[in-house]
């Protein structure tokens, strides 16, 4: 069977929808889910974009064994020249080179003439050819271009020495025949188009990304490019589990297959999802928490006789956990490593003890500790690793009276530095008195609270977005206590912020 190349570009064009700045580490570490997945190509970021996107794409490129690390940059020299710096070396370097190729874009941001761009296509393919063989071409926001142009800018590349075309609809405004048709007439109309793999690149502005992805592989192409979740730009990109799954499942009609490892699909949703702090919505087709679930009496009924009653794909094929079994708290280090090994996480000795601690100190406040609740503690215990400031307590008044927080941190040399504060609410006077220790100038930009599991046990979960000098910093903080968990929260934007600011040397 033929093999359609999974391109994942969740660290390059996810990234850039993040709203928020991945440090190196955190591209590091998705990265290496991406290899455990299985991706061929993993797009590891723009490296002329910014020194920190720079020195994760070298990270990336030094680190993974398996994948293509490929690199974004635009028709210039400058910016192949960075991009090459940062993946060469890679076992196997891609640049990706990419232009505008419709009218509006040409015209309008460009300020480019057709022929001058299909003039700088040509000659910044053959410039990153000169230092690897590896080199993709996108025409960009091709689906709105004058085919005809397509069809000259794709075989220009190609003579310039181009190994992949990939045709992106930039603004998610084709639809699935229509952009099926596209690929079928560039095969027909691009004479050397047989000396290169056909890719295309869908987003989902009008949620027809994995659709038209799909159309796309029934003419002939042969690398998708897409991202965990199915983020990257406005409404994202193609969903690489959807894609996937939808080959997998549909292989009586596609008749390609990928070389993705379906059963760590979950980790990787749920691992992009902590890191980069965008929640995946419940009902998301294969890695929403409903994806599995039947409400409905004649569903469920329909399941327990025979699971395919109702099931397309078994939930284990894409690596849902199995909750077979009940974690609590008299359940000992053996039962909580295999529980950890079933979620997909390797831990360090080291790791793994802490990680232990916090199950045992969970444990004690709620009955049944569930997956979710490991998710949540492990990524809170990888969380702490870069921490400059510790949260070491916290108190709080509200209520009736005026809401008072006292908190107690460590410093970096682990001093002991305590202050109070008032607010308009609980949260609030905790946020007011870190910042009087801490003293980052920054603001609050987005708060949300969510419970972790049901029951009134269960733990809940913070996210924030702190904004300074014009960048974002994520948080997460998780416990059962809503007031400690926005404390740790904030206290692990601060960190990211200060870890950031400590890596330029400022
Ligand atoms: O959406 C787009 O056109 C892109 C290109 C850089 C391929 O992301
Ligand atoms: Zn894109």
């Amino acid at each position: 069977m033929e093999k359609v190349i999974i391109f994942d570009t969740t660290l390059r064009d996810g990234e850039q929808a993040a709203g928020t700045t991945l440090n190196k580490e955190e591209k590091l570490e998705i990265a290496r889910q991406l290899e455990k997945l299985g991706v061929d190509v993993i797009e590891a970021g723009f490296p002329v974009s910014s020194p920190g996107d720079f020195d994760a794409v070298k990270l990336i490129s030094r680190q993974l064994k398996e994948p293509v690390v490929c690199a974004l940059a635009r028709a210039n020299s400058k910016d192949i020249d960075k991009a090459w710096e940062a993946v060469k070396q890679a076992r196997s370097p891609r640049i990706h080179v990419f232009i505008s190729a419709s009218q509006i874009q040409m015209a309008h941001q460009l300020h480019k003439s057709p022929e001058e761009v299909l003039q700088l296509a040509s000659s910044m393919v053959a410039y990153a050819k000169r230092y690897v063989h590896d080199v993709e071409f996108s025409p960009m926001d091709a689906s709105r271009a004058d085919p005809v142009f397509v069809y000259r800018i794709c075989e220009q590349a190609i003579k310039s020495g181009a190994t992949t075309i990939n045709i992106p609809d930039t603004v998610g405004y084709a639809m699935p025949e229509e952009f099926g048709g596209f690929i079928s007439d560039i095969c027909e109309n691009v004479p050397s188009i047989g000396r290169a793999i056909i890719s295309v690149h869908c987003h989902n502005d009008l949620g027809l990304a994995v659709a038209n992805s799909l159309a796309a592989v029934n003419a002939g192409a042969r690398q998708v490019e897409c991202t965990i979740n199915g983020i990257g730009e406005r409404a994202g990109n193609a969903s690489l589990e959807e894609i996937v799954m939808s080959i997998t499942t549909r292989q009586d009609l596609y008749k390609v297959e990928t070389g993705i490892k379906t059963e760590q699909i979950y980790r990787a949703s749920r691992l992009v999802s902590e890191i980069t702090g965008f929640p995946v919505q419940p009902n998301k087709a294969i890695v929403g928490v409903n994806a599995f679930r039947h409400q409905s009496g004649i569903h469920q009924d329909g399941v327990i006789k025979m699971p395919k009653t109702y099931e397309i794909i078994e939930p284990q094929k894409v690596g849902v956990p199995s909750s077979s079994l009940v974690l609590g708290k008299l359940s000992g280090r053996h039962a909580f490593k295999e529980r950890l090994a079933e979620l997909g996480f390797t831990l360090s000795e080291e790791d793994f003890s802490r990680a232990f601690a916090a199950f045992k100190e969970l444990a004690d406040k709620k009955r049944i500790v569930t997956d979710r609740d490991i998710e949540s503690l492990v990524a809170e215990e990888k969380r702490t690793i870069v921490e400059v400031y510790h949260l070491d307590r916290l108190q709080v008044t509200c209520g009736a009276g005026i809401p008072t927080a006292a908190v107690v941190l460590s410093g970096p040399e682990g001093e002991k530095l305590a202050d109070a504060a008032l607010g308009t609410g609980p949260v609030d006077a905790v946020y007011k008195a870190i910042n009087r220790i801490v003293k980052v100038p920054n603001s609050l930009t987005e708060f949300t609270v969510k419970s972790v599991t049901e029951g009134i046990d269960a733990m809940g979960e913070v996210l924030i977005r702190v904004e300074s000098e014009g960048i974002s910093y994520t948080g997460r903080g998780a416990d059962t206590d809503i007031i400690t968990a926005s404390a740790k929260a904030y206290m692990n934007a601060l960190n990211r912020l200060l870890a950031e600011r400590n890596s330029k040397g400022e």
